[in-house]
């Protein structure tokens, strides 16, 4: 399908997806959003794909839901639609690893949009904020949620209350984001890591992403059982019993996915 308001290339295995609307610091509108889950949903379906990229552009990640599609809505506009919830839910819901490149502004929902990614990749130039508190809302794809476990209530609610920004080094020193590299390499770590989990076996991969989102979920105790289960259940693959064998056997692991 060709898109319009995003870029969907696939290099080896890894399926790069860039928010395209320059000319609006890729504010997310209805149709960006359907765009991304659609092209998600495919990356996911791929068997060529194993790992995926959300990326934006050098100044923005993405400023937040646009402005000027949300200005004239109503309270009943907003809620018989579920504004955004269908497609944030395709997003959170890719079973394959995601990583957001981030570079400029991750604004609202552009940082929500990260948060929703597996880990985020973070340029010395990032900009994160939830600044909706300065529009007369807050936050309404899961920043007062993420936000919060992954970076403590102080840090939450400072951003949430004063929609201040926090810069990459913050965003890294709180746990935000996993790497900070320079701007003009975003790009090319995320890739570097993607490719990385693309050497992995996709089943381990999926167990892991699992395992670990579980634990925003659940108890620790229910936690250590999904885990335990899922290690478990890996016993039956074929793909463990390559990798163990070819680290007995000094050699390069080839998984299959089997
Ligand atoms: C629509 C946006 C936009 C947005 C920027 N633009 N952010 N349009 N929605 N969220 C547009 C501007 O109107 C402008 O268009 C162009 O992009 C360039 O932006 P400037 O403001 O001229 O750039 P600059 O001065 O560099 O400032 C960058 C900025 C600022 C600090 C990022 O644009 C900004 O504050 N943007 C809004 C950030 C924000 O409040 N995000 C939260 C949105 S609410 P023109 O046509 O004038 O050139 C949200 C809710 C999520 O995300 C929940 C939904 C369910």
């Amino acid at each position: 399908m060709a898109y319009e308001s995003i870029i969907v290339e696939i290099e080896d295995h890894v399926a790069i997806i860039t928010l395209n609307r320059p000319d609006a610091l890729n504010a997310l509108n209805s149709q960006l959003l359907q765009e991304l889950s659609k092209a998600l949903g495919e990356a996911d379906a791929n068997d060529k794909v194993r790992c995926i990229i959300i990326t934006g552009s050098a100044k923005a990640f993405a400023a937040g839901a646009d402005i000027k599609e949300m200005s004239d809505k109503s309270f009943v506009d907003m809620y018989m639609s579920d504004y955004f919830e269908p497609a944030m839910r395709t997003i959170s819901n890719v079973r394959k690893p995601v990583i957001a490149a981030v570079a400029g502004y991750a604004l609202g929902g552009g940082c929500e949009l990260a948060m929703m990614c597996d880990f985020i990749i973070a340029g010395e130039n990032a900009k994160f904020g939830q600044p909706e508190i300065n529009l007369g809302v807050i936050a309404g794809m899961g920043g007062t949620q993420r936000l919060t476990r992954y970076v403590g209530k102080a840090k939450a609610m400072d951003m949430h209350l004063t929609g201040r920004f926090m810069d990459a080094e913050e965003a890294e020193r709180s746990g935000l984001v996993s790497r900070v590299v320079p701007p003009k390499k975003v790009l090319e770590e995320a890739r570097q890591a993607a490719e990385k989990i693309s050497e992995k076996s996709l089943l381990a991969s999926i167990a892991a992403k699992q395992a670990v989102n579980r634990s925003y979920e659940t108890t620790q105790e229910e936690g250590l059982l999904f885990e335990r289960r899922l290690f478990h259940s890996l016993f039956a693959t074929e793909d463990q019993k390559e990798g163990m064998s070819a680290f007995l056997e000094k050699r390069s692991p080839q998984f299959r996915d089997r």
